[in-house]
């Protein structure tokens, strides 16, 4: 074996993955050239845009500052992987995101849909400043956010707040 190279043994979206890797090879690289999952997007590289986050055993993490091997044994979600484990249809989040007109470029909508999976599982009765300050992290250059957290309200069945507040 190449003395450069670490034996990885992980579970990426329910499957389970060994790969040699070198040290250094962050998450993201990992996740987009190793394995071609390329829903998950690298913007900033330096943990402040939050496109690149994915699930490390249920908790947003961001792949750009995380190494490969630190997910040794690790249960990893990407975006590909929340309809893989929804019997293959788009999770009640992703089709609210498809009803509110949530998507623009789509670049940072894989790292919000990530963060916000996560929170909301924990948070099922979250508030409309909760969410965006849960989205504090997670940079969108295209919207002013609105229809990211009516999406969000949606699919806990609140769609109606925003639009009510704004009258
Ligand atoms: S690419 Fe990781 S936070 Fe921006
Ligand atoms: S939809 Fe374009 S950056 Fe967010």
């Amino acid at each position: 074996m190449n003395p450069h190279v670490t034996k990885l043994e992980l579970s990426v979206n329910g499957n389970p993955v060994s790969k040699e890797v070198e040290p250094r090879t962050l998450l993201s690289d990992f996740l987009r050239h190793e394995l071609s999952l390329t829903g998950t997007h690298v913007g900033c590289e330096q943990g402040v845009c939050g496109a690149c986050t994915v699930l490390m055993d249920g908790l947003p993490a961001r792949s750009c500052l995380t190494l490969a091997i630190q997910c040794q044994g690790v249960e990893i979600t990407t975006v590909e992987g929340l309809a893989e484990a929804n019997g293959g249809e788009l999770t009640p989040l992703q089709k609210s995101f498809q009803d509110c007109h949530a998507l623009q470029c789509g670049f940072c909508t894989p790292g919000i849909l990530m963060t916000l999976t996560a929170f909301l599982k924990r948070n099922p009765e979250a508030t409309e400043e909760e969410i965006r300050m849960e989205l504090a992290g997670n940079l969108c250059r295209c919207t002013g956010y609105q229809n990211i957290v009516k999406a969000a309200l949606a699919t806990l069945g609140r769609a109606s707040e925003i639009a009510e507040k704004s009258q």
